[in-house]
């Protein structure tokens, strides 16, 4: 009588006991499931394995070998690769939308002095954008600890800062004056020691803005010229006066620099174009 006037509790019944019937997932079974391939695409994705066993045309070895990435072409550069930037000629500038350049040195000692030795000249010329960018993300990001001036007397360090316990690398000495760029590069990408890395604080043309700023604050102390006009510091980057003659990819303050530059005078031109 009862179960003639509830018939939801009949169906409820059957359908909590077919449920019950597919296996759950547990510590060593994957549980069944009810028509897999809808859940378990029977397409294979590429740099995606998605082999599931009860749902294949192929073998496992066949998804695997589908599924693995690709080797690029023989002979070709992958887009915004870091060699195929800051290696090349003053116009190879191939950086992806993202900004994002990958670096294919790892953290280790080893690759430090490679990159060291490889990465030494700078795949952006001196302009005022780079270098008043530069100036705001060091400030940001790096002067609480190597200071204002690049001495390595930041906040932290200071007596009446706070209480860092090591001296952060002073930026003004020889040792860094004459450091290549792959030198920077290398430890904003992944720091040393107990600085933390920043590049993912910092992008490509970032990090090379602040390494340029430092440049600049080298330049400074030594009474040296590191400027859109022209960089008697180094010679791994060129003023942009220098740059814009062989490109004109470059949005910077050019018309501006170009008549700061026209009204030096003559001398000047002939002098930086030699550089
Ligand atoms: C929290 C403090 C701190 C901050 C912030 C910091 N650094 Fe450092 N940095 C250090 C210390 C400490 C060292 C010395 C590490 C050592 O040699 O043991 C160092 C070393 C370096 C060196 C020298 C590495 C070498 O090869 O000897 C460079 C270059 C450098 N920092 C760049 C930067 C830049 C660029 C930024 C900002 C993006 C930055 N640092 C932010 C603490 C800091």
């Amino acid at each position: 009588m009862n179960f003639k006037m509830k018939p939801w509790f009949g169906m409820l019944l059957l359908a909590t006991l077919i449920l019950n019937a597919c296996q759950q997932p547990g510590k060593n079974s994957t549980g069944s499931e009810y028509m897999p391939d809808m859940a378990h695409s029977i397409a294979y994705e590429a740099n995606y394995y998605n082999y599931y066993v009860n749902n294949t045309w192929g073998s496992e070895e066949e998804y695997y070998s589908y599924a693995k990435p690709k080797d690029p072409v023989l002979h070709t550069v992958p887009r915004g690769s870091y060699e195929a930037t800051a290696g090349s000629s003053a116009t190879g500038i191939s950086i992806d939308e993202s900004n994002s350049v990958p670096y294919e040195y790892a953290d280790t000692e080893d690759d430090r002095s490679k990159a060291m030795e490889n990465i030494t000249t700078s795949p952006f010329p001196i302009t005022e954008k780079s270098l008043s960018v530069g100036k705001e993300l060091y400030a940001i990001n790096c002067a609480i600890c190597h200071g204002d001036k690049g001495d390595g007397a930041g906040y932290l360090v200071r007596d009446d800062g706070g209480k860092y316990l090591v001296q952060p690398a002073n930026f003004l000495l020889d040792e860094f004056v004459n450091a290549s760029n792959g030198r920077f590069y290398h430890a904003i990408i992944y720091g040393k020691n107990l600085m933390g890395g920043y590049s993912d604080k910092l992008n490509f043309s970032e990090r090379w803005d602040v390494i340029q700023y430092i440049r600049s604050l080298q330049a400074g102390a030594a009474k040296k010229l590191y400027s859109p006009m022209e960089n008697t510091l180094n010679s791994d980057v060129p003023a942009a006066m220098v740059k814009m003659a062989m490109s004109d990819m470059h949005e910077m303050n050019e018309v501006e620099t170009m008549e700061d530059h026209q009204k030096m005078g003559g001398e000047e031109t002939s002098h930086n174009m030699e550089h």
